[in-house]
């Protein structure tokens, strides 16, 4: 692939993506992490390019190549995700946060490599919460008025009283985004493989769209009903 495709159904529409997970430090040496492959977002923002988008992907820590013919920003921790998502998502027409975030981060980072005690105590770490970035580009979108469409995704397990699709519905309301992607965890799926199977629930009311396949062609399946949404958006 060359230049970005000049047309395409989303010719024109700029796509900040994120993807791949955050790592939280502990010390020099050491984080807290997670099993975040990186492939779904990445085969998003390909499917984006592809579609004639012009694309811009933050991405943390990956366990598969970055893509060619997208603008690229890398990250490590969830705070450093959210200000660069934060300042990116002012001029983009779609947001897709399909990054892995940490729910918490270490409250202090030590200076220099932690070493074992010597009276044979054991560390405590103290966690605190990391910003809800999904939450802070909803707010900012709201407050500024911005015609932007931005999606969310789930990876969730249900429990004995509520479906993944319950749990999945929720969240959308909650996160207040346009699109949220749900996908079933829980077994040895989606992490790392390059199979998946994705519920695409809508804010505005359309229909639960469901699709599986490779993380290419369910990428591909996302960003059409991307369009389908911006498509109800501008009728
Ligand atoms: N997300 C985010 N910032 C965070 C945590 C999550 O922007 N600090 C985003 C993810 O990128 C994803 C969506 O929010 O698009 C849902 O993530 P998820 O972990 O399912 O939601 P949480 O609100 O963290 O809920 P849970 O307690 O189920 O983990
Ligand atoms: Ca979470």
């Amino acid at each position: 692939h060359g230049a970005a495709a000049s047309s395409g159904p989303l010719a024109g529409r700029r796509v900040l993506i994120t993807a791949g997970g955050t790592r939280e430090a502990l010390d020099p040496v050491r984080f807290l992490g997670n099993r975040s492959s990186g492939k779904q977002g990445i085969a998003l923002a390909e499917a984006a390019r592809d579609a004639g988008a012009t694309v811009h992907l933050i991405v943390g820590h990956v366990e598969t190549e970055l893509p060619r013919g997208v603008e690229i920003s890398s990250i490590s921790s969830a705070v450093e995700l959210h200000e660069a998502t934060r300042a990116a998502a002012e001029n983009a027409d779609v947001v897709i946060m399909a990054a892995a975030v940490a729910d918490y981060r270490p409250v202090s980072v030590g200076e220099h490599k932690m070493k074992k005690s010597e009276d044979g105590t054991n560390p405590v770490v103290e966690l605190t919460r990391t910003p809800d970035i999904l939450r802070g580009v909803v707010d900012d979108r709201n407050e500024h008025a911005r015609d932007q469409l931005i999606v969310g995704f789930a990876a969730e397990t249900g429990d004995g009283e509520h479906s993944v699709l319950d749990f999945g519905r929720a969240k959308l309301h909650r996160k207040g985004c346009d699109l949220l992607v749900v996908n079933q965890v829980g077994t040895s799926t989606v992490f790392g493989q390059d199979t998946t199977e994705v519920t695409v629930l809508s804010a505005r009311g359309a229909e639960d769209a469901h699709a599986s396949g490779s993380k290419a062609e369910v990428a591909q399946f996302i960003m059409a009903r991307v369009g389908v949404e911006l498509g109800a958006r501008s009728d």
